[in-house]
Formats: C-alpha cells, sequence, structure tokens
C-alpha cells in the first residue's frame, strides 16, 4: 500500500482485529442456526478478545518455533504493569516532555540490565537497542535484510516523499559523484557565507550583546548549501536575526519572522510532528484521521523550494538542447538531477532531504562544538593554537591546511560523539525474521544469538551507544577531544571501531561526511582566528528552555549539561544556545 494511505492502512487494521471476528462468529452462528438475542452483547466482544488472545499465542509458538531453528533467545521484553504497556508508552510520553535526551530508554536498558529490548507497546514488538554489534548487523553487515520500512515512510511521505532519506531504492548513485571530491567551489562556497557570518559575529561582540549560534550556523549552513544545491544564495544570513530577550522559542530553537523564518518555521514543525508520531508508534494516524498535521507544514516549504525547481528545469530547456549535460564540476546540484530527471516532484523531494541532510545535521555540530569551547576553556586555546600555527590570523582555510589540523578532528569526533546530530534511528525486517549477533562482549550475556522478528521496527540509539562506560570508559560521559589522541582510550575504539558511528555504517553510510568536516573546519577556523572567548549566556535563553532542576539530581551528563538538548528528526537545543564571543588581543 502507498505509504501516503495511513488512514486505509487503519482502516485495514481496525478490520483484521474486530471486523473478522465478529464475521467469522456470526457465519458460524448462521450455520449452526443459533440466534444469541440479547447475548450478542457481551459475546461479540468477548470473541473478539479471545480471538486476539488465540491469535498472541498462536504467534508467540510461531515465534518460538522459528527462534530455536536459529538457536536464537527471544530479545527480553519489557515487563510494564497495565495490559498492551500502555504505562510504559506513558511514562515515554511523559518523559518526552520533561527528561534528558533518551535518558527514557537508558532507564529502561539499565532496569533490565540488557542493550537491546522489546518494548510491545500496545501488542507490537518493537525493538530497542543501543548495542552496536546490532546496530552494525542492521546497518551494514545484515543490510539486505533491514529496510527504513512501511512504518517510517508512512510518517514522513507527506514531508520527505520521494527523497533519499525516504526511500530504499538506490538513489545515491544519483547524487554520490557530486561528494566524490573536495569541490572548490564548495570552498569558495564558505569563505563567502563565512565572512558574513564573521561580519554578524563581529558585530554583537562589538556591542557586548550574545549571538544565538544555533539559528547563526543554520542560517550558514543552509546559505551554503543553498549555493551548491541550487546554486542560488537563500541569503538567510542577511535576515532578521533573533534578538537577545525578545526571541521567543521556535518549534527548535528561535523564531523568527522573516520569510526565511517562515520557511525554518515549516521545516521544523514538519520535523517535529512526525517525531510525535514516530513516539505514538503504531496508531498515530488515529491523532490524525481528518487532517495530515504535517500538509500546511509542507504547503508552506513547497510554496518555497517548487520556483526553484521551475526555473532550474527551464534553464535546463535553455540550454542548447543538442549540448547535453554540462560537465559535473560546473553545475549545482539541483542541475545534476534536472539533467537526470524531468519531474519535477522528484527534483523538489530529492532538495528537501538534502537540505534537511545537510543544514540541521552540521548546524548542530557547530552549534555544540561551541558550546563545549565555552564549558572547556582550555581547549578552546588549544584549538586556536592550532589554528593559528596552521593558518595563521588571517590565512585562507584550505583543503590542505584543513587536513592539518588534527586538533579540531578530535575536538569534532569527540563533538559528535557526545551529540551525534542523529541520535537515533530506525529500521525495520523486510520480511522474514533473523537472528541478531550476540551483544558486545563488553556486557554481561551468555553469547546466544537474539530472535529478531518479521516486519518489526528496530531503534537504534548513537547517542547510548557512543556514551557507554563500558565501551569508553568511566570518562565515558565526559567531553575530552584528547581520547582521540592518546594512547590507550584511543586503542579502545580502534580495536570496536563500530561504537562510533555518528555518520551511520554500511551502505547507506553518510555521503556528505566529508564535506560536513570540510565545512565545519571551515567556519570554525575563521572564528578562531578572531575570537578566543566563549561564554554561555545563560540570562539569554528564552523562558523555559532551561534545563530543569531535578536535572541536578541525576547521574551522567544530564547532572551537569547547562542547556536542554532535544531531538526531533535532529539533535537540537531548546531555544537555542546564546554566547559571548570574547575579541582574542591577538
Ligand atoms: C555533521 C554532519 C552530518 C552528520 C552527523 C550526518 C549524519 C548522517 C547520518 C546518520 C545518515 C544516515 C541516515 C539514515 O540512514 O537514516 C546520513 C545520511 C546522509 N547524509 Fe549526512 N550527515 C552530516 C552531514 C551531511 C551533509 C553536509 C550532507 C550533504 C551535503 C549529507 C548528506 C547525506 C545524505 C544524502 C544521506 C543519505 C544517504 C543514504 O540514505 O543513502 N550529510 N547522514
Ligand atoms: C553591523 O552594524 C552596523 C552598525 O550598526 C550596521 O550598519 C551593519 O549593517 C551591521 N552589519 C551586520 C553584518 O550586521
Ligand atoms: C575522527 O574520526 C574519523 C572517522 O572515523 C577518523 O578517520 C579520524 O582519524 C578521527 N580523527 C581523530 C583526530 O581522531
Amino acid at each position: 500500500m502507498h505509504p501516503a494511505r495511513y488512514r486505509a492502512r487503519l482502516f485495514l487494521d481496525v478490520c483484521r482485529v474486530f471486523i473478522l471476528p465478529s464475521t467469522v462468529l456470526s457465519c458460524i452462528l448462521r450455520i449452526v442456526r443459533v440466534d444469541l438475542g440479547l447475548f450478542a452483547f457481551p459475546i461479540y466482544p468477548a470473541f473478539i478478545v479471545a480471538w486476539a488472545i488465540v491469535k498472541g499465542i498462536t504467534t508467540n509458538v510461531a515465534q518460538a518455533r522459528e527462534a530455536a531453528q536459529f538457536g536464537a533467545k527471544p530479545i527480553p521484553r519489557v515487563q510494564g504493569k497495565w495490559p498492551g504497556n500502555i504505562d510504559v508508552l506513558l511514562r515515554m510520553m511523559a518523559a518526552f516532555k520533561t527528561s534528558y535526551v533518551c535518558d527514557v530508554y537508558l532507564q529502561l536498558f539499565e532496569e533490565y540490565q540488557s542493550t537491546t529490548l522489546n518494548t510491545r507497546i500496545l501488542w507490537c514488538d518493537t525493538i530497542i537497542t543501543m548495542d552496536q554489534e546490532h546496530s552494525k548487523f542492521v546497518l551494514s553487515t545484515g543490510f539486505q535484510r533491514f529496510w527504513r520500512g512501511t512504518a517510517q515512510k508512512e510518517r514522513m511521505e507527506m514531508f520527505l516523499g520521494e527523497g533519499i532519506f525516504n526511500r530504499d531504492d538506490d538513489h545515491r548513485s544519483t547524487a554520490r559523484p557530486f561528494f566524490a571530491r573536495d569541490r572548490i567551489s564548495d570552498f569558495e562556497i564558505f569563505e563567502r557565507c563565512a565572512t558574513q557570518t564573521l561580519a554578524i559575529i563581529n558585530n554583537l561582540s562589538a556591542s557586548s550583546q550574545p549571538c544565538e549560534v544555533q539559528d547563526l550556523f543554520s542560517r550558514f549552513t543552509l546559505d551554503a548549501a543553498s549555493e551548491f544545491l541550487f546554486g542560488h544564495n537563500l541569503g538567510t544570513l542577511s535576515g532578521a536575526l533573533p534578538i537577545a530577550g525578545k526571541t521567543a522559542m521556535g518549534p527548535k530553537g528561535s523564531a523568527t519572522h522573516d520569510s526565511w523564518g517562515s520557511f525554518a518555521q515549516a521545516f521544523e514543525m514538519a520535523q517535529q510532528i512526525v517525531t510525535t508520531r514516530a513516539r505514538l508508534g503504531y496508531f498515530w494516524p488515529l491523532f490524525e484521521l481528518f487532517r495530515d498535521k504535517t500538509s500546511p507544514h509542507t504547503a508552506a516549504i513547497r510554496r518555497w523550494l517548487d520556483p526553484l525547481v521551475r526555473e532550474a528545469l527551464e534553464q535546463k530547456k535553455a540550454r542548447s538542447p543538442d549540448g547535453g549535460p554540462s560537465p559535473l564540476g560546473e553545475k549545482n546540484f539541483m542541475q545534476h538531477l534536472a539533467d537526470s530527471t524531468e519531474d519535477p516532484v522528484l527534483i523538489r523531494d530529492q532538495l528537501l532531504s538534502m537540505l534537511l541532510a545537510s543544514r540541521d545535521t552540521t548546524a548542530c555540530l557547530l552549534t555544540f562544538v561551541v558550546y563545549f569551547m565555552a564549558l572547556h576553556p582550555e581547549v578552546a586555546q588549544k584549538l586556536r593554537a592550532e589554528v593559528l600555527e596552521h593558518c595563521g590570523v588571517d590565512g585562507t582555510p584550505t583543503v590542505d591546511r584543513i587536513r592539518n589540523l588534527k586538533y579540531m578532528r578530535a575536538v569534532i569526533n569527540e563533538t559528535l560523539r557526545l551529540f551525534p546530530p542523529v541520535p537515533l534511528n530506525v529500521r525495520e525486517t523486510r520480511g522474514a525474521a533473523c537472528a541478531l549477533p550476540p551483544p558486545d562482549a563488553t556486557y554481561a550475556n551468555d553469547g546466544a544469538p537474539l530472535y529478531m522478528p518479521s516486519r518489526t521496527l528496530i531503534m537504534y540509539f548513537p547517542i547510548l551507544t557512543q556514551r557507554s562506560k563500558a565501551l569508553w570508559g568511566a570518562d565515558a560521559d565526559e567531553f575530552d577531544p584528547e581520547r582521540w589522541v592518546d594512547g590507550e582510550r584511543l586503542e579502545r575504539f580502534l580495536a570496536n571501531p563500530s561504537m562510533w558511528a555518528p555518520f551511520s555504517a554500511g551502505p547507506r553510510i553518510c555521503i556528505g561526511q566529508e564535506y560536513a568536516y570540510n565545512e565545519a573546519s571551515y567556519i570554525l577556523v575563521r572564528v578562531l582566528q578572531q575570537f578566543d572567548r566563549f561564554t554561555l549566556a545563560l540570562d539569554a535563553q528564552p523562558a523555559g528552555s532551561l534545563p530543569p532542576g531535578e536535572w541536578k539530581s541525576r547521574t551522567g551528563r544530564q547532572a551537569v549539561e547547562q542547556v536542554w538538548p532535544g531531538s526531533a528528526m535532529t539533535l537540537y537545543i531548546k531555544g537555542g544556545l546564546w554566547v559571548h564571543f570574547g575579541k582574542s588581543d591577538r
């Protein structure tokens, strides 16, 4: 069934659960010529319940038999107090509003002393795992057995359509050549956007005003992305910026009110809605029977993108008809897409996925690097020393110079470890059940493989794996870039590289990884050439965006976090991140 037809899917499910058993019962009654009369009222519902119970039992028996064939054990189940683990669902829904990002899952893993669990909410098997042996299997070694899955497509269909994040067939072949090497033109774009970004920071710093860096970096990454995607700078860095004390909270960070603001807001709202659907699980369509909640936001996004796509297709027509496609180095991504298809919807959807991939992730990385530089001034000093050594106070960051910034890479890797921009993700078994490999040897377990049922969701959590003390050592929650430089701790990672996978792994690993390193390093060099002190302006954070007081009494990063990390497809800081930039004396 097409993923857009979520209501039809729900209707068929209702039929399966209620109408099918009722029909069977009424046929039986007719055959045996029994008229239940008033007894029909209790008997029909009782039959429906009995039917569900018998079905549950037969499924369990069939799964157990299959598991035995694989020599696999069942995945431990979360045992809630209420039928269908409804109390667990309610606990999760409450936690999403007030608790630390992904903490509710971490608590379950700790409570059950297991790195992989079946939450089985509303009688649907849903596997959650923080075990990199299992995410590695899902993403690479067992890749053919999994896909993004129907549930995910259904949630994101209106928003992302045929884009690369919403399809399993191979669109990568179109996109990949674009990322095959460091394109010089990318660096020219970085320079233009960085100059503008630094002008803004300088202005604010000169008048001692804080800067909302999450918003600023989202503009930087969007303007840069739009140039290489559409060949047309969207100029969001020239728009109205958030102002400390005046700007309200948007769906993720700051709410701004220029035309860019309306696009960004629609983009973020759509992400929030899709995330809520994921949290509601299988039955989210119940809450959107009469209205697809993403539709006004998708409409706003399309109003904005469609003219750009039309322009690209017209440009293509205008180019000499016999000239054929233009060489890769000279064209932008949209022209590249237009050379391979005339379908404006496909082009638009691919662009939107590319925007999502390149804007939010890299902006998130940059925001958390600045956050950590504010919390750890010694890291900022060391980073600056390296930048000055290789690039001087105003040298242009070239590909080669950036390659030499070893400590910069360590800081980026360490930031991606603690705050992976994609903190959790999900896949689904394609058809048949399979056996997951045994959990990582570090965790106490008997080394048996685990039974993974057919057509079942599996959520994995880079953010939890990458903070696991069993894998990273007792200081796993601490930000320490030296981890990537020094012997014993680096050995841990080298011996078990899948314990760090912020860019994912396997055939669908991020194709923008090098681009992201280059882009992030570029702007950080430009910032550090001029600034050496970064101070959080917590008083400028909008009301309600600071962490609740009770976090202080918890363990791990939660107890020390100065801001509130949230997740809606990508990680973000609630209300944005307000920072004072201190000019260096050179
Ligand atoms: C720090 C920055 C970035 C991080 C942490 C990141 C992370 C990821 C992750 C985790 C995935 C896998 C998603 C999934 O399979 O569901 C992914 C896929 C992807 N990324 Fe990135 N990414 C970053 C930057 C970029 C940039 C800058 C671009 C493009 C310019 C990009 C383009 C893509 C594309 C096209 C895919 C889809 C690949 C596929 O599904 O075959 N990413 N990225
Ligand atoms: C910086 O401030 C000056 C004076 O207030 C203003 O004219 C200029 O447009 C500002 N530049 C930027 C990039 O914000
Ligand atoms: C950062 O991670 C990348 C990707 O795994 C790796 O190639 C690189 O060596 C790491 N850099 C540092 C400084 O550890």
